[in-house]
């Protein structure tokens, strides 16, 4: 059975003292029923590591694709893991945006990401106007086959659904619209890498996922977590989806 996991995407949100959260999230899920990741921002991760204790991994929110070089102000897949992370977030919807990321570019991170040994969090999604045209799926599809590589195994591959105009906006898709969505994707990963990776690897609902809904929307067929944005940044919310969860 695949271990559900709640992981939380800080952003560019969190300074030293916001540490105090992820401090007291760990003390309230000593022994948690599922898997739990904050990904905080790059100069947080060692420091994560540390106050974060033993149930919860530390992610980052983007790598470059090349080890090292002359790339000034970007960090390699192996920095994330030396400073402490397990898993990375790869081709988040705001990254598409702010830095034109394309399906290879991460592609090419998540190839990046494996080699130094993270687990990849890929994150695909629609536009309101790609769902309003009913070309919901045929981007979806199309982002799968560009940004997954062809070496993932199905304990470090971490697909998370994330419709765009979902985040940061309080509105959700209806559960059939995320049950459609989980479903096709399950199929896809099946049909391309095998029943053995295809039904191990875990796919995410991201977008506005608050304490008030998250617990219909884990009980839609192939929801296996969340990745959050806002309510991640406070214990207490993030701890209430945790629950819901388990
Ligand atoms: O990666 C998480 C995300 O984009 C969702 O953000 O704030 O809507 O939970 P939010």
């Amino acid at each position: 059975m695949r271990r559900k996991l709640a992981a939380g995407n800080w952003k560019m949100n969190g300074l030293g003292a916001n540490l105090a959260e992820l401090e007291k999230l760990s003390g309230l899920h000593g022994a948690p029923d599922c898997e739990i990741l904050i990904c905080p921002p790059a100069t947080l991760i060692s420091t994560a590591r540390v106050q974060a204790g033993e149930q919860i991994a530390i992610g980052g929110q983007d790598c470059h694709e090349n080890t090292s070089g002359a790339h000034t102000g970007d960090i390699s897949a192996e920095m994330l893991k030396d400073a402490g992370a397990s898993h990375v977030i790869l081709g988040h919807s705001e990254r598409r945006e702010d830095h034109d990321e394309s399906d290879s570019d991460v592609r090419q991170k998540a190839c990046a990401a494996i080699e130094a040994g993270l687990k990849v969090v890929i994150c695909v999604g629609e536009s309101l106007e790609e769902r309003e045209t009913n070309n919901t799926l045929d981007i979806i599809g199309g982002q799968l086959a560009g940004s997954i590589p062809d070496q993932v195994t199905g304990e470090n591959l971490v697909v998370a659904y994330e419709p765009i105009w979902a985040i940061g906006t309080g509105k959700v898709p209806t559960l059939d619209q995320i049950g459609e969505v989980h479903d096709f994707i399950r199929t896809r990963l099946e049909r391309r890498f095998g029943e053995g990776v295809g039904r191990s690897a875990r796919i995410l609902y991201g977008g506005s996922v608050k304490p008030g809904n998250a617990s219909e929307i884990f009980a839609v067929s192939n929801v296996d977590g969340a990745l959050v944005g806002g309510a991640s940044l406070k214990a207490d919310d993030f701890s209430a989806i945790i629950t819901a969860l388990e």
